[in-house]
């Protein structure tokens, strides 16, 4: 019998995101925001947007052949693919589907898996599935991939700065750089309203912004409280914030990823945690008797908890900041580009260190979980992660649109989704080489999709 697989979790990640974008600052502004609303209020500095050229199936190309390429890894060496996704081009038909060209290609159809959806908790439902196949019985040797793309685009209004666009892959397997301590998760599920689409016609969602950041701090709460509850049982000593090296958030805006890291030191404090030093139980004291509805409503329990967070939230929270505040809400793939942002910042000293993540999907479905970072021989240690990912770069290369032409491309795209019988506009010029886009949607609502050439020249084929 073939050997447990050890140390199962992420071995390689590729993140793309569209090159065009729009400064907060500069929409803020054009929107009549007052002055730092989006910046400072939501704690947002840039918003990726898809063109009529790109969307949720192209991102996905793009970063799965370029994990493949970057990585040497031969399709023939996938098992499984998943995709995490709440962007619906097809109520049947799964993004999945569309990857599996680059599969059949190398004769390799033989790959278990399709799409999951629950707003941005998919890919992280995609991300179990896989690790759990490597874990199982059923596992044939083979690598797990997943794939969490995402579009957000919200109506004009409040909403829309809290929107962004991105496709992460992940090449999953044992002995990885990035594996799951499995006994250390914990999940809150339940019913609520707070963002959904039920209108099939619209890209957009319904969203009760002020009950989506109410649901995410009393999943968050569930969370943690449970996770604290089984570490306990596990190893009969208590769990704090302190026995955690680094936190990363699903990230709608930034200011979101800041009270909910204060939440869990008030949490400690509830708990007599050791994390809690004298002062910050004395600044904390005045709120120990609210009840937990009350809690989430104080103003100036929001405010202290912050200021006794700030010291731990630069250490442990802010290197996973940097995409979600430059790309913005990327949905499934928010979590994990906020993990790429970590790995990019802190990748030579990561080894040995534990990451506890926070995954929350709207309706709503939501897991901590943590993972310990290893390591590896190449090509799937850290270092190597950082630099396939290379963000710097791809952060520097971006086009800024102003407002109103990406007003105007908002409105295409409006008009386009769930349309037919199209070409696009072909303005494919600012797409880095290697990038796929979207070329036309014929009258049988069919998606046609060409590589643009890499740069020793080669044309790919389109699908
Ligand atoms: N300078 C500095 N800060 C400012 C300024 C200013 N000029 N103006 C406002 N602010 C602050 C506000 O005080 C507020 O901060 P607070 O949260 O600490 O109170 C923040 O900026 C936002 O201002 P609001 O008036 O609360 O914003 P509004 O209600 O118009 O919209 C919201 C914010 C609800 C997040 C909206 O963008 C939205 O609905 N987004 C989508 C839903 C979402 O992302 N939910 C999160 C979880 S679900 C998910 O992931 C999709």
């Amino acid at each position: 019998m073939a050997l447990q697989p050890k140390n199962v979790g992420i071995l390689a990640m590729e993140i793309y995101f569209p090159p065009t974008c729009i400064q907060q600052e500069v929409l803020e502004a054009h929107d009549g925001a007052s002055k730092g609303k989006y910046t400072i209020g939501l704690g947002q500095d840039c918003m990726a947007f898809c063109t009529d050229v790109e969307d949720v199936i192209s991102m996905s190309l793009t970063a799965v052949s370029s994990l493949l390429e970057k990585y040497g890894v031969d399709p023939k060496q996938i098992g499984r693919l998943e995709v995490g996704s709440e962007t619906v081009l097809d109520k049947s038909k799964s993004i999945k589907t569309f990857l599996m060209p680059i599969f059949e290609k190398c004769g390799n159809t033989d790959i278990e898996g399709v799409d999951s959806t629950n707003a941005c908790y998919g890919g992280t439902a995609a991300l179990f599935n896989c690790v759990n196949w490597v874990e199982s019985s059923s596992w044939d040797g083979r690598y797990g991939l997943v794939v969490c793309t995402d579009s957000a685009v919200y109506a004009e209004g409040p909403a829309r700065p809290t929107g962004g666009a991105a496709a992460i892959a992940m090449l999953i397997g044992p002995n990885a750089p990035i594996s799951f301590e499995s006994k250390l998760r914990a999940s809150h599920m339940a019913h609520a309203y707070d963002f959904y689409k039920p209108d099939l016609a619209s890209e957009y969602p319904v969203v009760d912004g002020k009950l989506s950041q109410t649901c995410y701090l009393m999943a968050l709460d569930s969370c943690y409280k449970s996770l604290c509850d089984k570490y306990e049982k596990l190893e009969g000593k208590q769990f704090s914030v302190s026995d955690v090296d680094y936190f990363v958030f699903h990230s709608p805006y930034n200011k979101l990823v800041q009270k909910s890291f204060a939440r869990l030191l008030f949490n400690d404090f509830l708990r007599s945690a050791s994390s809690i030093n004298e002062s910050a139980k004395e600044k904390l004291a005045p709120f120990a008797s609210l009840t937990s509805d009350e809690s989430y409503q104080s103003r100036d329990l929001e405010k202290a908890s912050q200021q006794v967070a700030k010291p731990f939230y630069d250490s442990k929270v802010q290197p996973s900041t940097l995409v979600p505040k430059q790309v913005g809400n990327m949905y499934t793939a928010s979590i994990y580009a906020a993990f790429a942002s970590l790995i990019h910042n802190k990748h030579s000293t990561l080894a040995g260190q534990r990451v506890m993540l926070f995954s929350y999907g709207s309706g709503l479905s939501s897991s901590m979980f943590s993972v310990r970072l290893n390591e590896v021989q190449l090509p799937f240690n850290l270092s190597n992660i950082a630099s396939v990912m290379n963000i710097s770069e791809k952060l520097k290369s971006r086009q800024e649109f102003p407002p109103e032409k990406f007003v105007e491309t908002m409105k295409v795209m409006e008009h386009r989704y769930g349309g037919k019988d199209f070409v696009t506009s072909k303005d494919f010029s600012v797409l880095a080489p290697g990038t796929y886009y979207l070329t036309e949607v014929d009258s049988k609502y069919r998606r046609f999709y060409s590589k643009k050439a890499s740069e020793n020249g080669t044309l790919a084929n389109g699908h």
